[in-house]
């Protein structure tokens, strides 16, 4: 059904200007939705032949040819791809093919048509986060016992171990699979039947296409379910939200991968070199992932800019949602993919990181805690351990190596015997309490973690 033969011209008297027609056509950006659009045509079908509203052998006529209808069959010059399988019908079927239309409308039609749509790619995504965070669990327990620097404000701040570095980076991922998972919930009511915008007369089974179609309630108002997009808005917030989690994880590998910091080697099938300095290796895949954030969130944005102060019930404004949510659930399923790959090759320099990890004064916090524990305050205990640091700093020298008799100097509590809580792994092994680095500590964790990601699904973990 091109611009001269439309479904809807009955009442015009002369065709669309071209751009007109061009600007509004969907058709290419809608081909995305074509196991959907013939899934509902033929739920619809069987339903209208059940009811009576159309005749038993119409109906079956009608569904064994859209079950014939392959994507090379539309005509691409079709305003939209309900348009297009219309068309496709009626060659195969004759005039019998416009009675599919009644009971429905375009409206109800793309409604469910992209409620399917998100529901199937919300399942890929959270498929591709439990793969991300199974990386994540095998790195975390290969390298639970290695010490790195941990940081707050980019600076040193205490020394932590890798492997508990990389297991925090689960979690957010485990809140996007809730999110994605709540999104499934959000696309699951049935707008199928609503007609245009107030029902029909016909005496249709909505509760029959529902179930066809594997939605598990209906929508109770036709007006709110033709004009509803909230999901939309879910997806790409869910969408902008997880791809800034990918985001911090490749810039961490960006600092990391350079000389400044030698922690990880990224491998060469993720990086690219420079067209001039021979030496550079560029974390490309990275710094791509983190460039891209700002799409997501514009295509959150530029929905919600979209929606806001639309009257009930469908606008034509509403066929701008479609194209960003496609890209963008693209973008991330790729990100997630890229990033499962560029960890799971990257190469952690762990003795870097081994003799970085007390540098900087790291474990100064350790020794304060170790003064408090012994019943001073701790405000006096931060105090005097930061007169020691002053010191180290003035000679150049790591609190390990202040000589016994100045130690007395700075502080009469100090002596050499508690400078032992300053050595790394004493220090990590001193933080156990639930959820720190303390070795009991994150044995719970990843246990927890591991329990969690076996089951199926995100949700019902709690
Ligand atoms: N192409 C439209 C969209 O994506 C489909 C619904 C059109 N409905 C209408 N009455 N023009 O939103």
């Amino acid at each position: 059904m091109n611009k001269n033969r439309k479904m809807w011209g009955g009442a015009f008297t002369s065709v669309p200007n071209d751009l007109a027609w061009s600007f509004g056509q969907s058709f290419r950006n809608d081909l995305a939705l074509f196991d959907q659009e013939i899934a509902i045509s033929i739920a619809h079908a069987k339903m209208l032949g059940m009811c009576r509203v159309i005749p038993a052998a119409e109906s079956r006529r009608i569904v064994s040819a859209l079950k014939a209808i392959k994507p090379s069959d539309l005509d691409p010059a079709s305003e939209d791809i309900h348009a297009a399988v219309e068309s496709a019908l009626r060659e195969k079927v004759g005039d019998a093919a416009g009675k599919l239309h009644t009971a429905r409308s375009r409206n109800d039609q793309i409604a469910t048509a992209t409620r399917l749509w998100t529901r199937a790619a919300s399942k890929r995504t959270q498929a591709r986060i439990k793969k991300l965070q199974s990386v994540i669990l095998a790195l975390a327990a290969k390298h639970s016992d290695v010490p790195m620097p941990g940081y707050t404000h980019q600076q040193r701040a205490q020394p932590i171990t890798l492997g508990y570095h990389l297991l925090a980076h689960f979690w957010p991922l485990q809140r996007d699979g809730v999110r994605f998972e709540q999104l499934s919930e959000a696309c699951d009511s049935c707008p199928l039947g609503s007609g245009a915008l107030s029902g029909t007369p016909f005496p249709i089974d909505r509760k029959l296409t529902a179930s066809e179609l594997g939605f598990s309630r209906i929508s109770p108002s036709a007006l709110d379910a033709v004009s509803d997009r909230d999901f939309v808005g879910d997806a790409l917030h869910a969408i902008a939200t997880a791809m800034q989690h990918l985001a911090r994880i490749s810039q961490e590998l960006i600092l990391w991968s350079g000389a400044e910091f030698g922690f990880v080697k990224l491998s060469d099938a993720f990086s690219t070199g420079s067209s001039i300095m021979p030496q550079k290796r560029n974390p490309d895949s990275c710094e791509l992932i983190r460039g891209r954030v700002g799409k997501t969130v514009g295509a959150w944005v530029a929905f919600q800019t979209m929606m806001k102060a639309l009257p009930f019930a469908y606008n034509r404004d509403q066929q701008e949602d479609k194209a960003a949510l496609f890209e963008c659930f693209k973008l991330l399923d790729d990100a997630l993919e890229l990033t499962a790959n560029i960890l799971r090759t990257a190469k952690f320099h762990t003795s870097k990181m081994r003799a970085e990890a007390g540098k900087g004064f790291s474990t100064a916090t350790t020794l304060a805690d170790q003064l408090a524990a012994g019943g001073m305050p701790f405000r006096q205990a931060h105090e005097i351990v930061g007169k020691l640091v002053l010191y180290c700093e003035q000679y150049g020298i790591e609190i390990s190596e202040v000589p016994a008799e100045h130690l007395r100097k700075i502080h009469s509590c100090l002596d050499a015997n508690m400078l032992k809580s300053t050595d790394v792994m004493a220090s990590i092994a001193s933080r156990d309490s639930e959820g720190g680095v303390g070795p009991k500590a994150f044995r719970t964790q990843i246990a927890k973690a591991k329990a969690l990601h076996t089951k199926q699904g995100f949700l019902q973990n709690g």
